[in-house]
């Protein structure tokens, strides 16, 4: 699966309307935006087509309304777009009909505008037609710079790809080369490191992996599935014993794939999921019975690394234990700045993505070193499962 997408650099904007989806799903509190990341990561495609002097309307949606919801308008997104971008963005209360065909018409070239939440409107979840046909008489060309929205068919993401001349976005762009990189067309060996508290979330995720990648270390909660099933005992931990026999499958598809996969050997266990709750580590055979294991063992870590090692690319989904309570980021923290620093000495391409993924790397101050990190959640796990994404499917054709 090559690119084969038309880019920013076969697109002719200027003085062309240029609808651009945008992802500003962005965390607020209080009406503020509390990480302005997916802002950041479109500022790149917005000033370009404005640059070259095409009239950028921006299309978004924001949390899951059902119907029209003021607590779910985009236009405090808008001034902090404007903040980060610089420039005016100007806003309109609707996507479609007269405010946003006014606001359309009065934009100079060069200008931007948000219009409203494109979820205020069925059509768009329902990938209606009519709702297309809506949303494309406002533009003449259709960028896509949304990869974490890209696994929904809807009318913003990909039936307007259909009916309008299509293009990737810049951070589109972006994220599908490092993609490419991670996992379509990756440098070998390639180890994975999977981990999050469920298996049951990420059971199709963990069957394509096994048959793309050469290592697999699983990690988190979900590891202590895998650990129960092969027949130890996991005390109080978090673990899905009912997957037991799944969890098995996919050990026995790893070894007909000739993908290792690496469990941890040790962990470290507390009575209770606390903060600073006191803490052993224990070997995996001898997890006690009344506590639970709250993250890998430095073992453990140690085998992680010497995986990250021996591999030319690594792909991340999943912090290796609670890491949001320290001490138990521990584990999660040392492999990630282990693997930051093989990529910064340039021997691993390093490719990570997922909500909790991006918080883990973040708090152990990362993020900058990694070859690439996604912002896309769901997106990216799809990806991984070896889904096709709407999304991008439609730039192809
Ligand atoms: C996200 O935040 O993951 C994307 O914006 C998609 O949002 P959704 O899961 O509500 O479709
Ligand atoms: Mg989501």
């Amino acid at each position: 699966m090559m690119t084969a997408f038309r880019t920013l650099d076969q697109a002719d904007v200027k003085g062309k309307r240029v609808l651009v989806r945008v992802d500003l799903n962005v965390p607020m509190e209080n009406g503020r935006v509390t990480d302005a990341t997916r802002i950041e990561r479109v500022l790149p495609t917005i000033r370009e087509i404005s640059d070259k002097g095409g009239k950028v309307i921006l299309l978004a949606h924001f949390g899951r309304p059902k119907g029209r919801d003021p607590k779910e308008s985009l236009k405090p997104v808008a001034e902090a777009v404007s903040q980060h971008l610089g420039k005016t963005v100007a806003f309109a209360d609707d996507c479609i009909g007269e405010a946003a065909a006014n606001a359309v018409s009065s934009l100079k070239d060069g200008e931007v505008l948000l219009l409203e939440n494109t979820r205020f409107h069925a059509g768009e979840e329902k990938n209606d037609p009519d709702f297309v046909k809506e949303l494309a008489k406002l533009g003449d060309i259709y960028v896509n710079d949304a990869f974490s929205a890209a696994h929904r068919a809807h009318a913003s993401t990909e039936g307007l790809a259909r009916v309008l001349p299509g293009y990737a976005g810049r951070t589109m762009q972006a994220e599908l080369d490092a993609l490419t990189k991670g996992l379509e067309a990756p440098k070998r060996p390639v180890v994975a490191i999977v981990g999050g508290a469920k298996v049951s979330s990420k059971i199709d995720l963990l069957e394509n992996l096994v048959t793309k990648v050469d290592a697999l270390v699983i990690g988190g909660g979900m590891a202590n599935t895998f650990v129960h099933a092969t027949g130890l005992n996991v005390g109080k931990s978090l673990a899905e014993k009912d997957l037991a026999a799944t969890a098995m499958r996919i050990i026995e598809k790893a070894r007909e794939a000739n993908c290792a996969i690496i469990l941890p050997v040790d962990g470290v266990c507390a009575y209770e999921f606390k903060a600073g709750a006191h803490n052993h580590t224990y070997g995996i055979d001898a997890i006690p019975e009344d506590q639970m294991i709250l993250d890998v063992g430095s073992q453990s870590v140690e085998r992680i690394n010497a995986a990250i090692n021996d591999a030319a690319t690594l792909v991340w989904n999943g912090p290796l234990g609670a890491f949001e309570i320290p001490p138990f980021d521990q584990g999660t923290v040392a492999a990630a700045r282990h693997a930051a620093q093989r990529t910064k000495d340039g021997k691993l391409v390093s490719v990570a993505g997922g909500g909790d993924t991006v918080a883990a790397l973040n708090h152990a101050g990362v993020t900058e070193n990694f070859s690439y990190v996604s912002t896309a959640g769901g997106a990216f796990l799809e990806w991984l499962e070896g889904k096709a994404l709407p999304g991008v499917e439609a730039l192809r054709a």
